[in-house]
């Protein structure tokens, strides 16, 4: 279902939770009085919501379509000037990240055809696409439960630009670039819990904090 009150960044928008269970996001936007909705306005929306919502399922169904709210106000954050690092494959660049403030804004872009490692982000989420199409596979760990997990790979799916993910702090994904263009994503993530952030290598079973 598209979410609501969002005309301008007008893409799909889905939510995959710590099974690995990709499906669409039902969100809507509580009016907000001020427009264009700026950067510093929608930061301190997102603190409210973080202080008046502890659920992260529910936080990601009133975060999203601020996000699109934002990205629908402020074309700048599509400006193609990001370049990813030729050995990394990838390039972030942080748009706010204050100390003892739960919250980290970035754009981050990926080169064609490169990939990340299977990880989870110990933090709620969310991957909105600016440029270019990213495929995301989420996994699944096996009936068995063990540890380190044994994981499968699970349902695939390509992010489009307005196409809008949220992500729970357990939720296994890793992505590759499909584009022949670098990538462009605008992501938002609430507070790391370093603890329980993991990457995984399913061919060896094992998982290492990162
Ligand atoms: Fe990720």
């Amino acid at each position: 279902m598209m979410i609501q009150d969002s005309p301008a960044f007008g893409g799909q928008a889905y939510w995959a939770n710590a099974a690995g269970i990709c499906q669409p996001l039902v969100g809507q936007l509580t009016p907000l009085a001020n427009s264009p909705l700026r950067l510093y306005r929608f930061l301190t929306h997102v603190e409210d919501i973080l202080l008046t919502v502890q659920e992260d399922e529910q936080r990601l169904q009133l975060l999203c379509p601020l996000v699109q709210r934002l990205l629908a106000d402020s074309p700048w954050l599509a400006w193609p000037d990001l370049v990813p690092d030729p050995v990394l494959g990838w390039g972030v660049q942080t748009l706010y990240d204050e100390p003892f403030y739960p919250l980290t804004v970035q754009r981050v872009a990926w080169s064609p055809g490169a990939k990340s490692p299977i990880h989870n982000h110990g933090a709620w989420g969310i991957v909105a696409m600016l440029d270019g199409q990213e495929q995301n596979t989420f996994w699944q760990d096996s009936p068995a439960a063990a540890i380190p997990p044994q994981l499968e790979p699970g349902v695939t799916l390509t992010l489009s630009p307005g196409d809008i993910l949220g992500l729970m702090p357990e939720t296994i994904h890793h992505v590759e670039a499909l584009s022949p263009h670098p990538t462009l994503s605008f992501n938002i993530y609430g507070e790391t819990n370093y603890d329980q952030r993991w990457e995984f290598d399913p061919l060896n079973g094992t998982a290492s904090l990162f």
